[in-house]
Parts: C-alpha cells; sequence; structure tokens
C-alpha cells in the first residue's frame, strides 16, 4: 500500500480524491445532490455533461475520479452493481469473438459471460490461467477479451498479470481484468497491462456490507466511450446515495485492508497448524503456489483465505463444512466479501466449478480485533 505514483501514497489518494473544489464555504464532502435533469441555459442548450441525470450525475464523478485515480486510469464509470460493470466490459467484445476466461472465478461472472454466449454470437473458453500449457495452446479467430481476476474466487490464486497481458496482445485480445478481491491498493492491473478494471464495489471499496455498486476504468479513450455509452443506453445506473456510501467507504480503504490483511495473515498461519483444518489457501503462507505471483505483484497479501477440513469418519465432508459454519457466532455465514466483519461460507452453494473442493470455504477476513476473530473460528472448529 505504499505505491506513490502521484507523490502521495494511495491510501492519502483514497481520503482526499474527489472532494468539491477546495473555496472558502464549500463543503468537505461531495454532497448528495438529487436530481434527475439539470436546468438549460437561456437559449435552450444544455450544460456541458448536465443533460440528464441517466448521463452524469456528481456524486458519481467524485467516485469515479477517486477510483481512477487509484487505479491509475485516465477515467472511471459507476454502474448499479457490480454485475452491470462486467456486464459493460463484456460488451466490449464484439459479436462472433471469443471470450477467454480461467477456470475458476467468480459465479456470476461465468453466468454472466455465457449469457452474453448465448444473445451475440460470443464463444465463452475457460482454460487454467496457472497453467502455461494450456495458455500457449490458445488460439482464437477473430475478436477476443481476456477476463482475469487478479485474486481468483474461491481460490485466493494470484494471477499473474503481465503474462496474461502478453497473451492477450499475442491473440489481439483485450484484456479485462476483475479487481474486486485484491483493490488497487493491492495491485493495480493497468499498470500490468490491462485494458479495463472492474470492480463490484459492493466489496473491499464501500466496505460495510451495505451497498450493491459496480465500476469499470480505463485509460483507452475508445473503451471508455463505448462503457460510457453502453450504461447511458441501457441505464444500469448508481443511485446518489449509493455513489455517495462508496465514496465515503473509500475514504478508509487504506486502514480497513491493511487491518484485514493483517489478521488475515495471523489466521492464516493458525489455521494451517489447526488440527481440524487440511489446506489453506493465502499467498502469505510460505510453500503457498500464489506466493511468488502475489510477491512480484502485489502490495500485501489481501484479507481473503480459503480452507478445507480435514476429514471426519462418517460425515460427508460438506455437511462437516455446514456445521463449521454454522457453529461461528462472531464469524457471519453469508455471501459476500470485502467488509468490516468476518464472513465465511461453503462455496459450492454456488455451483463452482468441479476442481473447487465440494467443502471448501471461503473465509473473508474483516477488522475485528484478531484474537476475537481466532476464538470463534477455533471454538467452531473444534465444535
Ligand atoms: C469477484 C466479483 N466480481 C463481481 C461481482 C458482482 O458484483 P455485485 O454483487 O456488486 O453485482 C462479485 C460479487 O460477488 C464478485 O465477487
Amino acid at each position: 500500500m505504499t505505491s506513490r505514483p502521484t507523490g502521495r501514497a494511495l491510501s492519502t489518494t483514497a481520503v482526499t480524491s474527489g472532494r468539491p473544489r477546495a473555496v472558502p464555504d464549500a463543503p468537505l464532502s461531495e454532497p448528495v445532490t438529487l436530481t434527475s435533469t439539470y436546468i438549460a441555459d437561456a437559449d435552450g442548450s444544455m450544460p456541458p455533461g448536465r443533460v440528464y441525470a441517466r448521463a452524469s450525475q456528481p456524486n458519481w464523478e467524485a467516485l469515479e475520479s477517486t477510483l481512477a485515480q487509484l487505479e491509475g486510469a485516465e477515467s472511471a464509470f459507476a454502474f448499479s452493481s457490480g454485475a452491470a460493470a462486467m456486464d459493460a466490459a463484456l460488451s466490449l467484445v464484439e459479436p462472433g469473438g471469443t471470450v477467454i476466461m480461467h477456470r475458476h472465478g467468480y459465479a456470476g461472472t461465468f453466468t454472466l459471460a455465457d449469457a452474453h454466449a448465448a444473445a451475440r454470437d460470443v464463444r465463452v473458453v475457460r482454460v487454467d490461467f496457472l497453467d502455461p500449457a494450456s495458455l500457449a495452446g490458445l488460439v482464437v479467430d477473430g475478436p477476443a477479451l481476456l477476463w482475469a481476476e487478479s485474486c481468483t474466487n474461491p481460490m485466493i490464486e494470484a494471477i499473474d498479470l503481465p503474462a496474461l497481458a502478453r497473451m492477450a496482445r499475442r491473440l489481439g485480445a483485450l484484456f479485462v481484468v476483475d479487481n474486486t478481491f485484491s483493490t488497487p491498493l493491492t495491485v493495480r492491473p493497468l499498470a500490468h497491462g490491462a485494458d479495463v478494471v472492474v470492480h463490484s464495489a459492493s466489496k473491499y471499496l464501500a466496505g460495510h456490507s451495505d451497498v450493491i455498486a459496480g465500476l469499470t476504468a480505463t485509460s483507452d479513450p475508445e473503451l471508455a466511450s463505448r462503457m460510457l455509452a453502453h450504461r447511458t443506453a441501457y441505464g444500469a445506473i448508481l443511485g446518489p446515495h449509493e455513489a455517495w456510501l462508496v465514496h465515503r467507504g473509500i475514504r478508509t480503504l487504506g486502514v480497513r485492508l491493511d487491518r484485514a490483511a493483517r489478521n488475515a495473515r495471523e489466521l492464516a498461519r493458525r489455521l494451517r497448524d489447526h488440527p481440524a483444518v487440511d489446506a489453506v489457501h493465502h499467498p502469505s503462507l510460505d510453500g503457498d503456489p500464489s506466493k511468488p505471483v502475489a510477491d512480484r505483484l502485489w502490495d500485501g497479501y489481501g484479507g481473503m483465505i480459503s480452507l478445507t477440513l480435514v476429514a471426519e469418519p462418517g460425515t460427508p465432508s460438506v455437511e462437516r463444512a455446514d456445521a463449521v459454519i454454522a457453529a461461528a457466532h462472531l464469524v457471519v455465514s453469508a455471501t459476500s466479501l470485502g467488509g468490516v466483519e468476518t464472513m465465511w461460507e461453503r462455496r459450492t452453494r454456488h455451483g463452482e466449478p468441479e476442481s473447487v473442493p465440494d467443502s471448501l470455504i471461503r473465509l473473508s477476513v474483516g477488522i475485528e480485533d484478531v484474537e476475537d476473530i481466532w476464538a470463534d473460528l477455533d471454538a467452531a472448529l473444534s465444535a
């Protein structure tokens, strides 16, 4: 979290960017603007950028300029959800094109990509981004879009973004990176060759499990104008209150992520040594296959862990995982991540690919005191 592209730490940029102009009497925080339209000039012409609130909105702009600065992008666009942001990014592949994805990823992304395939004559190919042979053998005909998660759901794999960027260039493909699990404070995909970054802002960016929102960012003017046109035409826009909440959340991203990542590192180590735990996935751990890539590309190791349990004779592993999850009191059983509260769930509830163990538990580490989280996890694992 120490990158200083503008001479300041990104955690400082998160605090300062997107403020109203600093003139006496100005509010320090962008006020929530509730309007559907803007008053025209005396001659009936529309003020630049202020035509109608489906096309532009001050609370989006404050949020977008903040994310653009954090991601090192020329522009960013807010959407009504991460899914809507992903839809705008997937729409960048032309009909007849191919979307290439890793075998592991957010289940909703696979659903959405399949929907594009059905509706727009797009082919979806899923390969193993961690297997150089499967990448080297990739051949596509026509337009293509390579889609990666910087840190994958739910296996917590660090993806080698520069290697994929080279692959994208070889294929003439656009390179889109979902940076939801990492945030720009951990990794900045555009600096590693991505064309577009996508976020579910419902997670770490907003950070308090109280809003659904999405964002895209890019430095390519053509891709920017296509995503803006997509948002304006389809209307998957973010409400002003929600934009304000995400922007407010980003203000504390540095301290939240610092604490969550510190907690996660300690918990990953303790979980690995717990007699009820079989495997732990967190790039901070010596021997974790993602550690070398994370050490090279990431700033810190993030707050996401996944784990499997030691088999108990006579109890199916899925039942055992569900029982452990239900036995926790502080750690919340819920599907999401990146909030201040620690939460966990068995991911195959959502139909993960076969390579994801049935009993895999995904743990989103929050900012509670690490000893309290550990006491709860230890008690649940020992129940
Ligand atoms: C990695 C990732 N990308 C995108 C999304 C979709 O975001 P949203 O739920 O905000 O629509 C999610 C949601 O869980 C996610 O985990």
